[in-house]
């Protein structure tokens, strides 16, 4: 095993922050929504709505670092090893097989993560942030209709923003079972914490999967 840094400091604020927030904005969302009461709706309200700009201004901030930074390169999906990840995911991981893509410092997503962390950021939270604040200027001040915007019915706006708010949920349910899925079930929890990794590197096989990662950032 050798300890790597994988996570720098903006990375894991970044991750931490966004997970509080959605996870705070979902579940203010569907008391919103009518599923449950617990804060109240009107405070919910409120909440759903301080988080839901809070979400969107460290967004702003988190494109700006990952562009100034060059980290955005990580994200750009690749098809290259998706088998091999797959059917890491659905055989190899009962079987204790090794994992087909090694992290390291340039190269710390495989593939299924890329394609995955790349949707949410390009599809899921930007049509969040587009429906949660056209509901929120459709309403205030008291419109009746949104005639600028050419939208006059609500449901619409509602529909896509509940989709994405579902989507977010499965998502969320999925990777608290695949974080568990390193090296020992806290692996990957303790590396978003302290920004260190222990990863498994066999003899002679350092050299090829950093040649390769490599290639695949260039
Ligand atoms: C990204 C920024 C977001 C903004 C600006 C935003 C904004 C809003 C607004 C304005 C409403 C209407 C309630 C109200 O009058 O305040 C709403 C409802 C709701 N939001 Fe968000 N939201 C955001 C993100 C999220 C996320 C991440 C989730 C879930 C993971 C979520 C789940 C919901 C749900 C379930 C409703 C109820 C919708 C309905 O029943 O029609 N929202 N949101």
């Amino acid at each position: 095993m050798k300890r790597v840094y994988i996570y720098e400091g903006f990375e894991r604020f970044w991750h931490w922050t966004q997970a509080i927030l959605i996870i705070f904005l979902a579940f203010t969302g569907f008391e919103v929504h009518g599923s449950y009461s617990f804060f109240g709706y009107e405070n919910a309200v409120v909440y759903h709505r301080i988080a839901g700009w809070t979400l969107v201004g460290l967004y702003v901030f988190a494109a700006f670092w990952h562009f100034a930074t060059g980290e955005v390169k990580q994200y750009i999906p690749t098809f290259k090893f998706m088998k091999a990840q797959l059917d890491y995911y659905i055989f190899g991981i009962f079987r204790n097989a090794p994992h087909p893509v090694k992290k390291n410092r340039l190269s710390k997503l495989n593939p299924l993560q890329k394609i995955t962390y790349f949707s949410l950021m390009v599809i899921i939270i930007p049509l969040m942030m587009i429906t949660g604040l056209l509901y929120y200027y459709y309403r205030v001040p008291q419109a009746t209709t949104v005639n600028p915007l050419n939208i006059s019915n609500l449901h619409v706006i509602s529909f896509w923003h509940v989709l994405g708010a579902y989507f977010l949920v499965m998502f969320l349910i999925g990777h608290l079972y695949l974080i568990t899925t390193g090296h020992t079930v806290l692996t990957n929890l303790k590396a978003m914490i302290t920004g260190w990794e222990d990863i498994e590197e066999e003899e002679g096989e350092e050299e090829t999967s950093n040649q390769e990662n490599n290639k695949e950032n260039n």
